[in-house]
């Protein structure tokens, strides 16, 4: 006979529904997926909202550009003064060797520390002092995520991130104060081992996915819920994650667009609108609004 679809988990489709579930004894392993969507509200464009100019850069599949930058157009105008071939050069490991300043130019205008963390950045750090928080795969590299509070064991990376850096011949860590130093100066930093130019551990065209990222997929099967946030799921091998979690695990997508096949399984529920107002909404639910914003108070 037919396959019974899981029987729905939820008691309703719809915020109070999500609360309940968060409440109940069946959830206890919430895993996140998040994009550039969670970091606007802290003044980071993200890449394809309209008018964020984000076509600038096609993105290949199995290789990622990384930077929560690709939609300030005006930086990229700046950036073209820097005579790139072609807007993507900036992100790209061969370029970058010939030459690493335009790279540079940008990590100056994005290096962590402009930018504050939001309150959906805060509910992430809430769930895991809610011990519910099993892993919170990112997309991005404003280490807004750290910068909220959510201990680095709980965050997977998937574009890798300014939290640290390397030199891309030798692969000796780099020290972040010195990184720093040179990026505000405008001076490009080099390894003190062999001389090569170091990097921040970013991932540019022709570099994998970090090894991190392939062994918290296998985790996924744990989930008993899964929070997609601002993210528009069109990325890959990022965007094939939500459906590797459990038939009866409830996908909830925290969006102002629909995005990937989010709203076909029986336990899907799409929340459309800005996630902080969505957020505070289901930590109103949960009763847990105060400590929300006490959170993001503190960062
Ligand atoms: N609240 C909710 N959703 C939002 C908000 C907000 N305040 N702001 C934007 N969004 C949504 C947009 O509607 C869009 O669906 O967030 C999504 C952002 O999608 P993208 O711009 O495609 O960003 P992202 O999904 O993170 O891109 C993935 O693409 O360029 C590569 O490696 C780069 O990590 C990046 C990847």
């Amino acid at each position: 006979s037919e396959e019974e679809p899981p029987n729905l988990v939820l008691e309703s489709k719809d915020i109070s529904g999500v609360a309940k579930y968060i409440d109940s004894e069946e959830c206890q392993n919430v895993f996140l997926m998040v994009g550039a969507g969670v970091s606007t509200a802290a003044g980071i464009p993200d890449f394809r909202s309209p008018g964020t100019g984000s076509s600038i850069l096609p993105i290949k599949c199995e290789f990622l550009i990384s930077s929560s930058c690709a939609g300030m157009s005006g930086l990229y105008a700046n950036l073209a003064r820097l005579d790139l071939p072609y807007p993507e050069a900036v992100f790209e490991i061969g370029f970058f060797r010939e030459n690493p300043r335009p790279f540079y130019a940008l990590a100056k205008e994005l290096y962590p520390g402009h930018f504050r963390p939001t309150i959906s950045h805060s509910f992430i750090k809430l769930l895991h002092e809610k011990s519910l928080l099993h892993t919170c795969f990112t997309q991005n590299i404003d280490t807004l995520e750290r910068r909220a509070g959510v201990p680095g064991d709980k965050i997977i990376e998937a574009h890798g991130s300014f939290a640290t850096q390397k030199c891309i011949d030798c692969q000796t860590p780099y020290d972040g104060e010195k990184i720093k130093h040179a990026v505000y100066e405008g001076t490009v930093p080099k390894c003190e081992e062999c001389g090569g130019l170091v990097k921040p551990d970013i991932v540019f065209f022709g570099e994998p996915l970090p090894d991190s990222f392939i062994s918290g997929v296998s985790k996924l099967k744990q989930a008993d819920l899964l929070i997609i946030m601002g993210t528009s799921l069109t990325v890959y091998p990022f965007a094939a994650l939500p459906r590797l979690v459990p038939d009866e695990c409830p996908r909830i997508l925290i969006n102002l667009d629909e995005a990937g096949d989010i709203g076909y399984r029986s336990n899907d529920v799409v929340l459309l609108g800005p996630c902080d107002e969505i957020v505070r909404k289901l930590c109103k639910e949960l009763g847990w609004e105060e400590e929300l914003v006490e959170d993001w108070e503190a960062t």
